[in-house]
């Protein structure tokens, strides 16, 4: 059996940027709003690098994630080529347990079956400073269920509920939570999708 990463190091593995090298339309406009000044930001599942590199153009100090080598390998080339530093640690989100924090997570699009989602949801508050900021957009079921046409994975079991965000995320935190209809327009990610758009803040006292 291939590993899982087979599949993204394939989709990678061609000179076009399959997402596009601009960011994602939430993420850029989430980081005007909450990310107003350079903070250390971890761009998990970053694929080929469009958000770590936009972000790292605005100051951020930014580590990005992927279990892709093909994918880190384009984050590096679009960082070099926009002038900007970038680090990129290959890893797989299911198993990596870094011996340090980050002011900020991006995540968009980083879609895992469902028995392991909630791995993703403990490395997200595990890896956020006190008081660290989640900004993150995921297609939801409706993606599958009602006929979009815009990407995302076949299963419609991989798709991200706002009530599952709810249930894992401590309700304090939260400062977003929109159920999205966007125009997409960033590479396979074309046309009105059906998202859940997140933004939450890891409480300042972390619980025992
Ligand atoms: C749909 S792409 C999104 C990439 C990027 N966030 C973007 O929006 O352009 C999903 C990414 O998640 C990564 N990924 C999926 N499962 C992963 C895992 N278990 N560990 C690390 N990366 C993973 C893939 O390699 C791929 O780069």
């Amino acid at each position: 059996m291939p590993k899982p990463s087979s599949f993204w190091d394939e989709r990678f593995a061609a000179d076009e940027y399959v997402y596009g090298v601009q960011p994602n339309d939430f993420v850029r406009d989430a980081a005007v709003t909450w990310l107003s000044s350079p903070q250390a930001v971890l761009d998990l599942g970053c694929g080929e690098g469009r958000n770590a590199v936009h972000l790292a153009q605005q100051g951020h100090t930014v580590t990005a994630v992927d279990y892709s080598a093909e994918g880190l390998h384009k984050t590096r080339r679009l960082a070099e080529r926009e002038g900007v530093s970038v680090d990129t640690i290959q890893a797989d989100v299911r198993e990596w347990a870094p011996d340090r924090t980050w002011d900020a997570i991006v995540v968009t699009f980083l879609h895992l079956p469902p028995s392991e989602q909630a791995q993703l949801y403990d490395l997200l508050q595990r890896v956020l400073r006190p008081g660290g900021l989640l900004i993150a957009e995921w297609f939801r079921p409706e993606q599958r269920t009602e006929g979009y046409t815009s990407g995302g994975p076949p299963d419609v079991e991989m798709m991200v509920t706002a009530d599952e965000l709810r249930e894992h995320f401590d309700a304090e935190g939260i400062e977003r939570i929109e159920i999205a209809e966007p125009m997409l327009d960033e590479g396979m990610h074309k046309g009105r999708g059906a998202t859940v758009r997140f933004v939450w803040y890891s409480p300042e006292q972390p619980s025992d």
